[in-house]
């Protein structure tokens, strides 16, 4: 390279400004596959949606994936799947997204925030340990900007203390930790889809899990089959919701 473009030397980047700033990426195939679903006419409970939450968790490396309406319902979803309630703290990063720790409050917890590691910006393990209780339930773990947290240690802390792990995989879908990919580390994760983050649907979110138990909690919180319950009484069933509902189609 002869000369700068500051100085007056070629561009290496020819792309104008918005054009190289235009965030998702729209390709004709996106437009054929979504303009293929309207036309069919089959917005709800779609096939699409199932081999999505299937391809997405085989990506990552996860036996399960659950599609929701937006990131902020599948980490409520997660953190009543691994029993989040009244009375019980979850301890949260001091830096992230107000999402990653407001619904711990709508399920009764209390949330108490850990100071961050000033070079990664993510949740410190030594300050972590120190934050908890006999109280702690959960531990809120978020990939902040895309670097993955210190996940050996946080691990090595909440299985001495038998408490869950749940990963903030918004900003950072594929993601290595290791070699593994962030949000199939903890024992539970969910991430948002929204058109800023690097998996970008528009609106949407998924949990993602290897835990049966989880799983079936985070289909009770939000999805239509796992939330009704049946009771056979006098002939009649009786359809017993949580009275949530966090699907896409
Ligand atoms: C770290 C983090 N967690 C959660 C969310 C919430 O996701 P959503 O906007 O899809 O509800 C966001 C969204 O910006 C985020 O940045």
């Amino acid at each position: 390279m002869s000369k700068l473009a500051l100085f007056g030397g070629e561009k290496a980047i020819k792309t104008e400004s918005p054009e190289m700033f235009k965030w998702p990426i729209v390709n004709q195939a996106m437009i054929d596959a979504g303009a293929k679903v309207i036309a069919e006419g089959t917005g709800s409970g779609t096939d699409i949606t199932k081999a999505f939450e299937k391809e997405y968790a085989a990506w990552n490396g996860t036996k399960f994936g659950l599609a929701h309406t937006n990131g902020t319902a599948a980490l409520e979803a997660a953190m009543f799947a691994v029993g989040l309630g009244e009375g019980d703290e979850m301890i949260c990063p001091s830096i992230t997204y107000w999402a990653s720790c407001t619904a711990a409050m709508n399920l009764g917890a209390k949330v108490v925030f850990a100071d961050i590691d000033t070079e990664t910006l993510a949740l410190d393990p030594k300050d972590l340990e120190k934050r908890i209780t006999d109280k702690t339930k959960a531990i809120m773990v978020v990939h902040y900007m895309a670097r993955p947290s210190e996940m050996d240690e946080i691990m090595a802390i909440a299985e001495k203390h038998n408490i869950k792990v749940i990963e903030d995989v918004s900003h950072a879908q594929g993601a290595l930790y290791k070699g593994k990919m962030v949000g199939s580390i903890g024992h539970v994760s969910a991430a948002s889809m929204m058109s800023g983050k690097s998996f970008a649907i528009g609106e949407g979110g998924m949990l993602l899990t290897d835990d049966q138990e989880i799983y079936d909690r985070a289909l009770l919180w939000g999805h239509m089959p796992g939330m009704v319950i049946l009771l056979i009484l006098n002939t009649k069933i009786i359809l017993v919701s949580l009275g949530v509902d966090t699907r896409i189609g």
